[in-house]
């Protein structure tokens, strides 16, 4: 049996071949769920068109579970010869099912089962990365709040500049995952939509029934019109990955602050000996590599939707194999950036504060603010007040007064945690994936 879909009295030359195939064999494996959803779905759809038997669907349906169970299994596997995942499971339900396998890819095009593959698999690793910040955040406000009442010294340009807290500290990062929820929720609701029917890029001459798929796969609604379904390629990848992006951007600070914070230059935050690593030469050192590698993962992450624009950039609206090269950048970034996260979480939970930074007399200068504000307070003049403090300074005369007396919105005395959790949950709580889950549940009969 011939292994290609579209092979017909000619053979293609063997480099081409592999040329072509580039590395779809193996990262498609990570499709191949998404494609036997996206098959019972298309078959259902088919039958209530009358384009196949109840029979007929049947028999596809309990294959394509069955070749579901050898995924989960993970014994599935894109035989030599065999192009993509897509070829592979029509290869399967016709060598088990003979004309009635050949029927499946009536009014479907591997462009269209293409994009919905990745728009389900998205749709899956977008659901693992917002439950995965909001962990994070959980831990970060946790530790804001526990730490509420330890001073750390703020820097501008790095130099010793006014107080600030952990509480400060922790919670900046929660507030930023916030905003970076954001961009999540809206490329789950980008993803959520249906691309399927748009077959090659122009639709079909089969009266498809494209309501009944994009309910049946849990999308909110389709990508309408065919062309901009096909155009949606490369598209919504770019925009879900500068979703990821802007996590990355927040994970990658938060890794450099850790490192510096833990130098025993600052030596503002320990990390339990168990999230370190040790040096083959120097005995007594713990280092903070998992944060470097954060960082450099992190800070490679946010170059990802660069590198897909500049893959899709120049391309007309229809299909071209360029778009294939995308899923090399893009399917691998979830599982880096859950790892990533679920790093700092791990750390963040056991990261040791040191709570009496603030007791080092390098330190005394940042509280000179303070000192002209409670003058200014007193009613003399600002100016005259700062021009004192820091003639006071310049004398070694300044004595700091090391109580802060902070309680506007967001500073250290009233760091508005609450809020800003009300403020995230309300991102998370409103992103539908149980619509998703259950959709796929029921196809999968479960
Ligand atoms: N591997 C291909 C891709 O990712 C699947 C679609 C193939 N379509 C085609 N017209 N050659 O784009």
């Amino acid at each position: 049996m011939a292994k290609k879909l579209w092979e017909k009295n000619t053979t293609v030359n063997p480099e081409i071949e592999r040329f072509t195939v580039g590395r779809d064999r193996e990262l498609d494996l990570m499709l191949a769920r998404y494609d036997v959803i996206g098959s019972i779905a298309h078959s259902t759809m088919l039958q209530s068109i009358g384009m196949l038997t109840k029979e007929e669907m049947d028999s596809l349906h309990s294959e394509l579970r069955n070749i579901y169970s050898t995924i989960e299994k993970g014994e599935f596997v894109i035989e030599d010869g065999v192009e993509d995942v897509h070829s592979q499971v029509e290869l399967m339900l016709t060598r088990r099912l003979g004309d009635t396998g050949k029927k499946i890819h009536s009014g479907r095009s591997r462009n269209d089962q293409v994009l919905v593959d990745l728009k389900l698999f998205a749709r899956h690793e977008l659901q693992e990365v917002c439950t995965a910040v909001k962990e994070l955040f959980d831990a970060l406000i946790e530790q804001s709040e526990k730490h509420k009442e330890v001073l750390l010294p703020g820097y501008t340009h790095l130099q010793v500049a006014m107080p600030s807290s952990f509480g400060l500290w922790f919670g900046a990062y929660a507030e930023s995952l916030a905003d970076d929820m954001l961009f999540l929720q809206a490329a789950y609701r980008m993803c959520n939509r249906n691309p399927l029917g748009s077959a090659a890029g122009y639709g079909s001459s089969f009266p498809l029934d494209r309501t009944m798929t994009t309910r049946l796969l849990g999308f909110d609604t389709m990508n309408y019109n065919v062309v901009y379904a096909q155009m949606g390629r490369g598209k919504s990848e770019r925009n879900i990955a500068h979703a990821l992006a802007t996590v990355a951007g927040t994970l990658a600070k938060f890794a450099f602050d850790a490192c510096m914070f833990n130098s025993q230059n600052f030596g503002f935050v320990k990390l339990p000996a168990e999230c370190t690593t040790g040096s083959s030469i120097m005995p007594h050192k713990k280092n903070p590599d998992v944060f470097e590698l954060i960082r450099a993962k992190c800070n490679r992450m946010q170059a990802l939707p660069n590198d897909i624009l500049l893959i899709m950039n120049n391309l007309p609206s229809g299909y071209f194999r360029d778009l294939q090269i995308i899923k090399e950048l893009f399917l691998p970034a979830f599982a880096e950036l859950k790892e990533c996260i679920r790093m700092v979480t791990y750390t963040v939970e056991r990261i040791e504060v040191n709570s009496t930074v603030i007791n080092d007399s390098r330190y005394d200068a940042m509280f000179s603010v303070e000192e002209v504000n409670r003058l200014s307070a007193e009613g003399m003049p600002f100016r005259d007040a700062y021009k004192k403090v820091g003639l006071d300074i310049e004398a070694g005369t300044f004595v700091p007064d090391k109580k802060v007396h902070h309680t506007h919105e967001g500073s250290i005395g009233n760091l508005c945690n609450k809020e800003i959790t009300a403020l995230m949950e309300s991102i998370y709580s409103s992103i539908d994936f149980e619509k998703a889950n259950t959709a796929e549940q029921a196809l999968l009969g479960k």
